[in-house]
């Protein structure tokens, strides 16, 4: 496996350990911003069903956790690396939303959910499943933690589809990007791993398909910003 790639917990939460403190500042300034709305689309799909409680998987330095917290939702956000979730407990610490308890942020994998069966209604995933290690029993753990009826949304990189933008895209995303990650990071691995990522992920209709074979419903994606993200949403049956 090309080494960039390896996706084992241990190398996974170790490349985030790393990065953690410039994970923030990298994002915003990586995706000029748009990050922000990207994750407006998700937090406005949950709000719709208005779940009482949220898990946000992958959660890493607490943005989606957060947004989701301060629109009133009790959320618990989970990540294997450590250092991501120190940013995001320090970052919750210094705001309140009401009479929500606070997020709780522990170290888990998706793969390995210490929560009970049906408790909650509603998981999020921003940028996170395709650091996986294992997709397919991730997908079972989320099945399992969702009550019936609950949904899955999923924010997602993928490549345009228009060859006109995907060239631009790919100009910006495999050339230009890399070099300011790893100018601002200092890691030599994290900013080159995250479009080879992205180009080796299953996207669109295939990551549709993965998430039904594993007994979701109701399965839809919608291209953001032409196809360089993707909400992907589901749901666990009613029956
Ligand atoms: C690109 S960051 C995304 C963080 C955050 N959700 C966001 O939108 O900024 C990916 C995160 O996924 C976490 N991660 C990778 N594999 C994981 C797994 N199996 N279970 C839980 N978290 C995982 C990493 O530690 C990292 O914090």
């Amino acid at each position: 496996m090309d080494n960039a790639l390896q996706k084992d917990r241990e190398s996974v939460s170790s490349m985030f350990n790393n990065i953690a403190s410039k994970y923030d500042f990298l994002n915003h300034l990586l995706s000029l911003g748009i990050d922000k709305i990207w994750r407006r689309k998700l937090l406005n799909f949950v709000k719709v069903h208005n779940p009482e409680k949220v898990l946000d998987l992958a959660c890493g330095t607490g943005d989606m956790t957060i947004a989701l917290y301060k629109s009133g939702f009790e959320v618990v956000g989970a990540d294997i690396a450590e250092k991501m979730l120190d940013v995001a407990r320090f970052k919750s610490s210094r705001i309140s939303s009401g009479n929500t308890p606070p997020p709780v942020f522990i170290l888990a994998s998706a793969d390995s959910i210490p929560m009970s069966d049906n408790s909650f209604d509603s998981v999020t995933i921003t940028f996170g499943i395709r650091n996986f290690e294992d997709r397919k029993s991730s997908l079972k753990e989320i099945i399992r933690v969702l009550r019936k009826g609950g949904y899955l949304s999923i924010l997602e990189f993928a490549t345009p589809r228009n060859c006109v933008w995907r060239g631009l895209f790919n100009l910006y995303f495999l050339k230009i990007l890399p070099l300011i990650g790893r100018f601002i990071s200092k890691d030599m691995k994290a900013y080159t791993y995250l479009p080879e990522s992205v180009k080796s992920f299953p996207q669109y209709g295939d990551l549709c398909k993965e998430i039904t074979d594993e007994g979701f419903t109701d399965v839809h994606y919608k291209s953001l910003t032409g196809g360089v993200a993707v909400l992907y949403t589901a749901r666990k049956g009613v029956k």
